[in-house]
């Protein structure tokens, strides 16, 4: 696969904010007396690893849209993990935990419970042909469901994945993952798992000369086509954390090729899907739904630990194999979080109203940032949004600009060292998410050098 495999991406290019950098050692000084004390047991007690501990702060409470740290600092969360669609500690999904509690706390294995079973259903009827469920307690185990499915219905154990994904930090999952950051030195990976080069919008390295002619699509039909015996291929339909979006019309040739050379199609919607890019799932903005579509996140109504893999029903293939036997498989707290997290993101009209905010929060950034020297690009689906920073011009604006932007009152993350992410509950007030936005605009403009202030529309 030599001509569509490049290298691992620089370790710089993370999949979040990196934490030894001379910035965040700055930022830990500025905490006060009761922050600074906790990160410090933090790191005597935990392992220390890249991207977490060293932490960035103390957390001390969360409603809402906001987190409050140590020091009392209130923060306007445009980041939560991807948990937080409909805002931390809603009460409609605090109350059915709560029920859930007093009645049936934990389900064991080889047992079923009512609020499960009515999760699973109501899953499968979000598919446009249906779909079967099984439950995982996190993203990176749902994932590792998929390919095992996707090992037992082809027969094949090769697949093909992007460099500069991610898709969790098990062995499996980065397997199949981009990062060089969960890859490096981390001994023998997964034989078979391949690797693309993703179809990212700006810079993307194909050669189209900036007319694209998706040559993207086409390195993968070849690959598909040459190969012949690949299993899957796995990707998020639009890469999260850098608010990448595949060009019109490459979901629609991958999902051909997968079908025409018996792969499956797999599509990791872990922080994507419930609405976060204005329709319930990302694959909705294609004309390619998935064999296997695989949630999680917000699935827990940012309480719970909860993922999910809904494969189509003809995928019901290996009732003799353990796909994915796990102690919390069926939990029913975490089913009852999730069954009240589907209802709250009906009720409240949080996909439509996430498509809503997010046109008019892409337009303002757009207009904010016209003409800014610093910003290369501004992108957006539903309430994800993405400031793509000319880091080539200020190495470190990203960093810069997200550590005063937290000084302020406002929390997101940086991805890839040069894109502002920005994910606010899709239940935002509409001028705490201006404010938040006006507050991220000011910080690019002063960092760019020019006037911080911002005309709010
Ligand atoms: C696209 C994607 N896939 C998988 C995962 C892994 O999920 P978890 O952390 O629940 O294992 C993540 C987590 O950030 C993710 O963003």
């Amino acid at each position: 696969m030599s001509d569509a495999a490049q290298t691992d991406r620089a370790p710089d290019r993370a999949e979040g904010d990196v934490n030894g950098t001379p910035a965040r050692r700055a930022w830990v000084r500025g905490l006060g007396p009761r922050a600074a004390a906790l990160l410090e047991r933090d790191q005597r007690a935990f392992l220390r690893q890249a991207l977490s501990t060293p932490c960035l702060n103390v957390a001390v409470g969360a409603a809402g849209d906001t987190l409050r740290d140590a020091d009392g600092r209130d923060l306007l969360d445009f980041h939560g993990n991807s948990v937080h669609h409909v805002g931390y500690g809603h009460p409609r999904v605090v109350g059915a935990i709560r029920r859930q509690l007093d009645q049936l706390p934990f389900c064991p294995r080889r047992y079923t419970n009512l609020p499960a079973v009515e999760l699973a259903e109501r899953l499968g009827a979000l598919m446009p042909e249906g779909a079967k469920v099984l439950l995982a307690p996190g993203g990176a185990a749902a994932v590792g469901i998929a390919m095992r499915l996707a090992r037992a219905a082809t027969g094949r154990h090769r697949t093909i994945s992007f460099w500069g994904s991610f898709h969790g930090a098990s062995l499996d999952a980065a397997s199949i993952g981009g990062e060089a950051m969960f890859r490096r030195d981390a001994g023998p990976l997964l034989p078979g798992c391949e690797h693309v080069d993703p179809p990212t919008p700006d810079d993307c390295g194909w050669g189209c000369s900036g007319s694209c002619r998706m040559l993207c699509a086409a390195a993968v039909e070849r690959v598909l086509a040459r190969e012949g015996d690949v299993g899957a291929v796995i990707a998020e339909p639009m890469r999260c954390t850098t608010v990448s979006p595949a060009p019109a019309g490459y979901w629609r040739r991958v999902r051909d090729a997968c079908r025409a050379h018996g792969a499956l199609l797999i599509f990791d919607e872990i922080p994507l899907a419930l609405g976060r890019t204005g329709r319930m799932f990302a694959f909705e903005h294609e004309d390619a739904a998935p064999d296997i579509l695989v949630i999680g996140k917000a699935l827990g109504g940012g309480v719970f630990p909860l993922a999910a893999v809904l494969a189509h029903p003809r995928l019901d293939i290996a009732p003799d194999r353990a796909l994915g036997h796990y102690t919390h498989e069926k939990s029913p707290v975490g089913a009852a979080a999730a069954v009240a997290t589907l209802d709250v993101i009906r009720d409240e009209g949080l996909v439509e109203r996430s498509a809503t905010l997010g046109r008019w929060a892409l337009e303002f950034l757009r207009s904010a940032f016209d003409g800014c020297p610093l910003v290369r690009a501004v992108r957006g689906r539903g309430l994800l949004l993405g400031i793509e920073l000319r880091t080539d011009l200020d190495p470190d604006a990203a960093e810069a600009v997200m550590y005063a932007c937290m000084a302020r009152g406002v929390s997101f993350k940086v991805s890839e060292g040069r894109v502002l992410t920005l994910a606010p509950p899709l239940n935002i007030d509409e001028a705490r998410l201006r404010r938040g936005l006006s507050a991220v605009v000011g910080a690019v403009r002063e960092r760019a050098g020019g006037d911080r202030s911002v005309n709010v529309v």
